[in-house]
């Protein structure tokens, strides 16, 4: 299994997002040795200038200025995502939303399709569930499949932590190993849709030419396109 992971934490290896999520990477019983983690201190991500050139054309001019190249590249040839971020002020850390920004136009394209994600947090004891469901939402958007959420706070206990943190890691793998039970979830489905519906009645531009060339205009729901996706792999 590839796994790419992203830590929005500026703590480096103090982070305690990362720490856990280390150990649900190292839970994982197919986990192989292609493994990339990174946290945002490590990398250099230049902020979106809201230029509109990725939703346009694909190309985004920051791209040549900074890391986003090199880590679009990575995650496209996972197998997992995984996403973790800090609660800051009951949301997503700084860090984080810059790294979703780069990647926004994502959201259109569904180029994720059949990929297992998992979305994790840590808190002092408030705040996660609005980090998980939104996170969760970003993952779906790309095309991915969300596990589950991993969860960490100042009050739980170290071995329900562990419990939480191996149950996960066995949910995973049994989806990595049955990859054709994979469904997507109402608002992939609903934003599939949508996409589908606005690109069908206009025909034209990058993102209408994406679809038509990635056999995405061949279906109308996004299930059928995760059982077509998987069923060529
Ligand atoms: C700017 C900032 C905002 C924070 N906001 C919250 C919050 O709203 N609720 C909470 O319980 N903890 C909050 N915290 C605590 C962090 O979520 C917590 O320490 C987390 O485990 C840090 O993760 P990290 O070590 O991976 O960076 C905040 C911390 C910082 C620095």
């Amino acid at each position: 299994m590839n796994i790419f992971c992203f830590i929005g934490s500026m703590q480096g290896k103090n982070s305690t997002t990362l720490k856990y999520t280390k150990q649900l990477i190292d839970s994982l019983p197919s986990r192989g040795n292609n493994v990339d983690v990174f946290t945002a201190e490590s990398l250099n991500i230049l902020p979106c200038m809201g230029c509109n050139s990725c939703f346009a054309t694909g190309i985004c001019p920051q791209d040549n200025k900074d890391d986003m190249k090199m880590i679009k590249e990575k995650i496209k040839k996972c197998d997992l995502l995984i996403i973790g971020s800090p609660v800051y002020i009951h949301q997503i850390s700084g860090s984080t939303k810059v790294f979703i920004d780069r990647l926004a136009h994502w959201s259109h394209l569904f180029p994720l399709t059949g990929k297992l994600a998992v979305v994790c947090t840590s808190t002092s004891t408030s705040g996660e569930e609005y980090v998980t469901s939104y996170l969760k939402k970003v993952v779906s958007a790309f095309g991915c499949i969300c596990i589950d959420s991993l969860v960490i706070n100042d009050l739980m206990l170290e071995e329900d932590i562990n419990r939480n943190i191996m149950q996960l890691a066995e949910k995973v793998d049994k989806a990595y190993k049955n990859p054709k039970s994979l469904r997507g979830n109402v608002f992939q489905n609903g934003l599939y849709s949508s996409m589908y519906n606005q690109l069908s009645k206009h025909r034209q531009g990058y993102e209408y030419n994406y679809w038509l060339k990635n056999g995405l205009l061949d279906f109308y729901t996004f299930d059928s396109f995760l059982t077509y996706t998987l069923n060529k792999v």
